[in-house]
């Protein structure tokens, strides 16, 4: 399997205080790989390590130690930085410069033709949902979120392989929110890599294929989103939801909650569902689902597992 994001041993101080000796641990010993293909979230909560990261990935801080690649190369290699696209948390461009402008700006410093430019500029101003009358008005007089699509915007100039979006929702309201989730989705069916940070949760679970959580600049999990979610070395429980029976139609020794419709019954031996089934079709119980019980994005996110 070959990576589109290595990273290795990261670790970042910032020196503060007015003599810069104190130092404050913002990444510690971060190793992380991520597949292409795919829209990976890099989760933790405020102060948790993203952006540094994110700005180490994009040379604009340098790590303390460690070292990580894209598209494998190392992150100090100038000519793979034209293929993957940045949208920083917070994006500040030069403001007296148009939206249409800036566009223009970026793909020329990216080697596009004249023609491209413009081309691309419209096509990614209509993709993030910023209104045209605005196309050509200087940046100062943009609100927050539609910066923020132009951050985005900005970040596909180049058809990049990759993209690093730090809060891509950040300052969105919810249609330029779903706006983006399509714009994610789409990107991700044209084969591009999204790697995005985040801490809002539901967009994590509609959006993300693998993620990674940070605590405290430290990895606590990696991995596949329906995996992590499973309760790790924990055997697996399922809730079985029927209907037209109670509780004391069934036989003693299950977990049993009763519902306004039937009950739920708890079952933690997958090949235990099909006797539970027969025991209440013969009282004329119905099944509803199986599900299997998961832990939530939020309890991950608050407990992460320690295996
Ligand atoms: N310029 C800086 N100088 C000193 N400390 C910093 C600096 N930037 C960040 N930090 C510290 O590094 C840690 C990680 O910050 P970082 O901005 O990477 O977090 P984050 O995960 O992006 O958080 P958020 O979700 O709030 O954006 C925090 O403890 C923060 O206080
Ligand atoms: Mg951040």
């Amino acid at each position: 399997m070959n990576y589109i994001v290595e990273i290795e041993n990261l670790t970042k101080d910032y020196e503060v205080g007015f003599w810069k000796k104190k130092k404050v641990r913002a990444l510690d010993d971060l190793t992380l790989a991520v597949k292409p293909g795919q829209i990976f979230g890099f989760l933790g909560g405020n102060g948790a390590g993203k952006t540094t990261t994110i700005k180490i990935l994009m040379t604009l801080l340098f790590p303390t130690s460690g070292t990580a690649r894209i598209l494998g190369s190392d992150i100090s290699d100038v000519s793979m930085h034209r293929r993957i696209g940045y949208c920083p948390e917070n994006p500040y461009f030069y403001d007296y410069l148009t939206a249409t402008e800036l566009m223009k700006y970026f793909g020329e410093l990216l080697g596009l033709n004249s023609a491209d430019r413009s081309r691309r500029a419209s096509e990614l101003l209509t993709k993030v949902g910023l209104d045209e009358k605005d196309w050509n008005k200087q940046l100062r007089k943009y609100s927050k979120g539609m910066l923020q699509r132009v951050g985005l915007a900005q970040a596909l100039i180049n058809e990049p392989e990759i993209v690093f979006f730090d809060e891509p929702m950040s300052g969105l309201d919810p249609i330029g929110r779903r706006e983006i989730r399509e714009l994610i989705i789409e990107l991700r069916q044209k084969g591009t890599t999204v790697f995005m940070s985040t801490h809002i949760l539901s967009d994590v679970e509609a959006l993300c294929d693998e993620v990674a959580i940070l605590r405290g600049g430290k990895l606590t999990a990696t991995g596949r989103l329906d995996e992590l979610l499973t309760r790790q070395g924990e055997r697996q429980v399922y809730e079985v939801s029927l209907k037209n029976v109670s509780a004391d139609q069934l036989p003693n020794g299950y977990s049993v909650r009763s519902i306004a419709s039937g009950v739920i019954v708890e079952i933690d031996d997958e090949s235990q569902i099909d006797n539970l089934l027969i025991e209440a079709r013969k009282s004329g119980g119905h099944l509803i689902s199986v599900q299997p019980v998961r832990q939530s994005l939020e309890e991950l996110f608050v407990e992460p597992p320690t295996a």
